[in-house]
Formats: structure tokens, C-alpha cells, sequence
């Protein structure tokens, strides 16, 4: 019987979908080392952005025919060795589109009203509401940037609640912008005009901080940053400078240059929110990006063809 290793923690719908057809084991938080060791035994793995997929690995991995990622991102896996090596790479590019953009809205509304130190504050017996004094979201300016399926829907959103749309993507037609209410400009525009900006793309050479000092100097004082996309893609140095230095005026973050999260000026912060890696957390998320994956290993498992990320 083929055998799968599930090392990072999965929805149990998924493990149920692999036990049809393979052995399954679910062995989460090893270190690198002993995955090393124990992967030759293995035709598939299972993962989320918890386990590094290495090179070595791969190497290791003399039987495995496909490596399937619960979610969208594939950056925690060495495609191109997995390639070389003859070793399939799936994903489920729309099972969590909605719980990270939800989570982008849901951080864009706690920055706007102060609810994380709001919260804080009540527990800690105060009763503050001159401290409180918030912002509304409505008629302000959301600067997009990667307007791909989890901006388009932030994008949605954020226009029914009222607010006017700017969007950068070097890859998306004007019809495409037109359709979501979007008016596409350059970053320089975008940085300038926006009182928010979410960022929805993927960590490339190009966008590799993209946001950094210089960029962070052409928003308004007023601005907030959102990062439920990637780490890396904003420099965590110039933005913590901009924080403090009053350039910007608050940031909210789900993903890190390196996670978890070390030691870091981020945390001085109170108008910088910090959730660990949390965009895809959801119930429902977890459960749509279990199946799609699953039972794609399972094909591959079955000798049937694997549609590759
Ligand atoms: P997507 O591929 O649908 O959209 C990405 C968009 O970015 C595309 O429209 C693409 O044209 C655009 N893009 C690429 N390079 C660009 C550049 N240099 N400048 C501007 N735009 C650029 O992907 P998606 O499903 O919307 O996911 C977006 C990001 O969110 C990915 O990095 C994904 O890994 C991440 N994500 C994070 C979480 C989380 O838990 N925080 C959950 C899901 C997805
Ligand atoms: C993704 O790329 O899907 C996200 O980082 C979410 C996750 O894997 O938890």
C-alpha cells in the first residue's frame, strides 16, 4: 500500500480522503533532519506553509511521485528539484480565497477602529473611549495591489462598504479593473492617493519589498498597510521606521519575512497588528483545501492524472 505523510496539521476530511487509498501518517513540527531521514519511505506528502520542502529533501525522496500543498503558495516547496526529480506539485489555488481576503477586511476594520488595544484596554479593567477615536472606511481611498482572486474579492467588498478603488497589477486587463470597480494606476499613484493599501500578490524577485523606505515615503501620513499575502514583500526594517518616525500611520501584518515571527520592532507597536499566518485559518478554508488537495494525491496515488501548481 502506498504510504503519505502529512506533516503539517490537515483537516481531518482530508486524511480520510488518503486512508482510502494510501497509509497515512501524520507526524507535524519535525525538524528537518529526521524529515531526511524518514521521507524515502514515502510516495506522497501533505503539507501546509508550516514545512520546508527542501532540496535535500526531495533528494531523500526517492519514491515520491507528488507533494500536495494545502493552500495556495508553493514558496515553502523547492518546485524546480521536485521538477528535475520527476515528483508532481499540486495545490489549492481557491480553496482559501475568501478566508484571506476576509482576514485582509477583518484587519483593514481593526486597524480603522483600534480594536486589538480597544480589546486590551477593557481587559485590563479601563474604560477609554476619548483613546479610542477611530476612522471610517467609507468613501476612503483602498489601494489594491495584485488584483488576482484574493484582491478581486477584497476589492468587492471594500466597494460595497462604500469605498473608492485604485489597483496595481502589471498582469490584469483594464476590462478586467473596469468589471471590479477598480481604477488601475501606477504604484507611485497608488501610494500617493490611498488611505489603505492590501497587498494580494506573491513573493517574486519583483515584488521582494516592494514596499520598502521609499515607497513608504509617498504615502500619506495618514495611510494603513495590510499584509495578508507574503512576507518579504515589505521591507519590516523601513516599515517599523515609518511607524515610529510617524510616516505612515498604522500597518496590520499576517506574514513575515521569516515565520514564526522572531525578535522584531514590529511588536513596539500599537497601531501595528500581528496575527501569526492566520489568512487561510478558517473552518470552512481548511476543509476546501484538505479535499482539493487530497484528492488529488490521491489520483496520482491511483495512476491518474494530477493537475500541477
Ligand atoms: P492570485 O495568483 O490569484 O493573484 C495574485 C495577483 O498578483 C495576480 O493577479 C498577479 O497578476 C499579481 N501580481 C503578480 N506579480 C505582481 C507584481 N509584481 N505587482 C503587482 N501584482 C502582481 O493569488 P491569490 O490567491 O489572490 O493569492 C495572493 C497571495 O496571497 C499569494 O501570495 C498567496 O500565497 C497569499 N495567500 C496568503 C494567505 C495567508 O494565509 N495569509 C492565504 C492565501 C493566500
Ligand atoms: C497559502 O498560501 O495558502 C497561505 O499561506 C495559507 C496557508 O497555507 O496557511
Amino acid at each position: 500500500m502506498a504510504k503519505v505523510l502529512v506533516s503539517d496539521p490537515i483537516d481531518q476530511v482530508g486524511i480520510d480522503i488518503l486512508s482510502q487509498v494510501a497509509q497515512v501518517d501524520v507526524k507535524t513540527g519535525l525538524p528537518p533532519e529526521e524529515l531526511v531521514k524518514i521521507i524515502p519511505e514515502y510516495d506522497a506528502m501533505m503539507l501546509r506553509s508550516g514545512t520546508r520542502v527542501t532540496k535535500e529533501i526531495i533528494a531523500a525522496g526517492t519514491q515520491l511521485k507528488i507533494i500536495g500543498r494545502a493552500g495556495v503558495g508553493v514558496d515553502n516547496i523547492d518546485v524546480p528539484a521536485a521538477t528535475r526529480q520527476g515528483i508532481v506539485v499540486v495545490n489549492s489555488p481557491e480553496g482559501n480565497t475568501i478566508a484571506a481576503a476576509e482576514h485582509a477586511l477583518a484587519m483593514m476594520l481593526s486597524l480603522s477602529r483600534h480594536i486589538p488595544e480597544a480589546n486590551q484596554s477593557v481587559k485590563n479593567n479601563k474604560w477609554e473611549r476619548k483613546r479610542f477615536i477611530g476612522a471610517e472606511i467609507y468613501k476612503k481611498t483602498l489601494g489594491v495591489v495584485g488584483l488576482g482572486k484574493i484582491g478581486s474579492h477584497v476589492a468587492n467588498v471594500a466597494k460595497s462598504m462604500g469605498m473608492k478603488l485604485l489597483a496595481y497589477d502589471p498582469f490584469i486587463s483594464k476590462e478586467r479593473a473596469d468589471q471590479l470597480g477598480c481604477t488601475l494606476v501606477d504604484l507611485d499613484l497608488l501610494f500617493a492617493e490611498s488611505d489603505y493599501i492590501t497587498l494580494h500578490i506573491p513573493k517574486t524577485p519583483e515584488t521582494t519589498h516592494l514596499i520598502n523606505k521609499e515607497a513608504l515615503g509617498k504615502m500619506k501620513p495618514t495611510a494603513r498597510i495590510i499584509n495578508c499575502a507574503r512576507g518579504g514583500t515589505i521591507d519590516e526594517d523601513a516599515l517599523a521606521e515609518a511607524i515610529a518616525e510617524g510616516k505612515i500611520a498604522g500597518a496590520a501584518l499576517d506574514v513575515f519575512e521569516e515565520e514564526p515571527l522572531g525578535e522584531s520592532k514590529l511588536r513596539n507597536y500599537d497601531n501595528i497588528i500581528l496575527t501569526p499566518h492566520l489568512g487561510a485559518s478558517t473552518a470552512e478554508a481548511q476543509v476546501n483545501v484538505a479535499v482539493d488537495v487530497a484528492e488529488q494525491i490521491r489520483d496520482v496515488l491511483l495512476g491518474l492524472p494530477a493537475r500541477s501548481a
